[in-house]
């Protein structure tokens, strides 16, 4: 049986703990989108550039496409024609906010069912608000995020 799933997030910017989740994704689904929201205003990066360094890090995972989206994930996942939104619960804090989004978005569009997938441990307290603020002060990024992520960051700092 052959399954499309979509993987919606922020990605501001993706992380290594994004791409342990699309990897795990892509061996079990037919073919992921990996959907980057144009809907939220104050990110650090525009949608192209996020755009760009997914691409440029997922290039390797054949069945993986990058797009992005400006309306409801539910609407985007049925003009995609993926039938399955996947999520990663990092901790039991993510539960609450995540089970919350599956409930909502299962009233709005019932054929579309919330898949929760588990990063790998070392990977579990990496957020893209942390990997910013320790970016902006000077820190070293490497260990959270892939080196072209890690350039952009720097140059994004040092304007
Ligand atoms: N590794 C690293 N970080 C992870 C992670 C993982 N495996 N899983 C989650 N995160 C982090 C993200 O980096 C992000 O961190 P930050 O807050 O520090 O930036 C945080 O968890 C939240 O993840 P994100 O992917 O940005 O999701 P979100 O909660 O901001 O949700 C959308 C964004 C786009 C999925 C959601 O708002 C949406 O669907 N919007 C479209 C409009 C819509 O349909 N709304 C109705 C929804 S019911």
């Amino acid at each position: 049986m052959k399954i499309t799933a979509i993987y919606p997030g922020t990605f501001d910017p993706i992380t290594l703990g994004h791409v342990d989740i699309i990897t795990r994704a892509s061996m079990i689904f037919t073919k992921v989108f990996f959907a980057i929201a144009d809907v939220q205003k104050d990110t650090l990066l525009s949608v192209e550039e996020r755009f760009e360094l997914a691409k440029s890090i997922l290039f390797p995972l054949t069945n993986v496409q990058v797009c992005s989206f400006d309306k409801l994930v539910t609407a985007s996942a049925v003009d995609l024609g993926a039938n399955v939104i996947i999520r990663s619960i990092r901790s039991a804090d993510d539960f609450d906010y995540e089970s919350q989004m599956a409930g909502m978005n299962r009233r709005l569009c019932a054929s579309v069912e919330t898949v929760f997938l588990k990063p790998a441990e070392h990977l579990s307290f990496i957020s893209s608000t942390l990997v910013k603020e320790i970016a902006s002060l000077g820190g070293d990024v490497s260990e959270f995020v892939d080196q072209n992520v890690v350039v952009k960051l720097k140059s994004k700092f040092s304007q």
